[in-house]
């Protein structure tokens, strides 16, 4: 794909739920990329991305830790503060990191900072049954939520590894229920991580609020990649429905472009990037 043609002109006014849902709505697919910087918002702009995610990956991508556990609250907030002070046009998503949401209080308390302290317009929480009051006490306060299901990193050690999750008929039949409870309580999006191409298709085609796919295949209504897995400089093992769009790419900001127009032509993820 040639950078100049995968080049769409800036925005003009900024990304909301609302125009989000519209999207939803007419069909067209959501590219969201994570960021968690100034210049890199800066540049998702010029790039078309509809949404970033200010991601608890930071923790591997800017900390250098081995997982996103260790990361806190403060360190989401002066990354997602720096990110909103780059960002003129993307919808902005703040990651609730470990242990920040694990009681309706310290939720609220949380994800009104993340509103407060760094503009972002959504937090994220990734999901257990757990989690449905936290969504609903969130949404009753007006605080719009993604809520983060299939393979959730922050349970790595409860999950005994980054796996594929949703493989067998039970547990596929217990996510989709679970997405269907999580959109009750007030989910204004869902994102589905590593998790077979076909239950993700069975999750959005029940779902009424967009979902959003890592590693879920071609189905979803938007797909998510860790900034750096696109750009080819993470830290090794990478995951198989990771791409490296530098590599057919003169410039960082013509590989976002071409993530950002794979995603809109259905392109990205393809068959081989997504599990069976
Ligand atoms: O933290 C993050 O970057 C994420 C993505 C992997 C979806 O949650």
């Amino acid at each position: 794909m040639s950078s100049q043609s995968a080049t769409p002109a800036l925005a003009k006014s900024r990304m909301t739920l609302s125009k989000l849902r519209r999207l939803h709505q007419q069909g067209e697919k959501i590219a969201m990329l994570t960021a968690y910087d100034a210049s890199f918002a800066r540049l998702f702009d010029l790039a078309g991305v509809d949404v970033i995610l200010v991601g608890d990956t930071l923790g591997q991508m800017i900390q250098g830790r081995s997982s996103t556990l260790p990361v806190t609250m403060d360190d989401m907030i002066y990354h997602s503060a720096a990110v909103a002070r780059g960002n003129r046009q993307a919808f902005l998503i703040g990651d609730m990191p470990f242990m920040s949401y694990s009681s309706v209080a310290d939720a609220l308390h949380n994800a009104g900072r993340f509103l407060k302290q760094a503009e972002v317009q959504m937090v994220k929480l990734e999901c257990s049954a757990a989690q449905e009051s936290v969504i609903k006490a969130l949404a009753d306060e007006g605080i719009p939520v993604c809520a983060h299901l299939g393979l959730r990193p922050q349970s790595v050690h409860k999950l005994g590894g980054y796996r594929v999750q949703g493989r067998d008929d039970a547990a596929a039949a217990a996510m989709l229920a679970q997405a269907e409870r999580l959109e009750a309580a007030g989910a204004d999006m869902l994102l589905v991580e590593a998790i077979p191409a076909s239950l993700a298709g069975q999750i959005t085609a029940a779902a009424t609020v967009p979902v959003i796919g890592i590693g879920a295949g071609a189905a979803c209504d938007g797909q998510v990649l860790v900034l750096y897995d696109l750009l080819g400089i993470s830290p090794p093992p990478l995951p198989s429905f990771v791409k490296n769009f530098l590599l057919e790419n003169d410039s960082i900001q013509s590989a976002i472009a071409a993530y950002v127009a794979a995603v809109k032509a259905g392109e990205f993820p393809t068959a081989q990037q997504s599990y069976q």
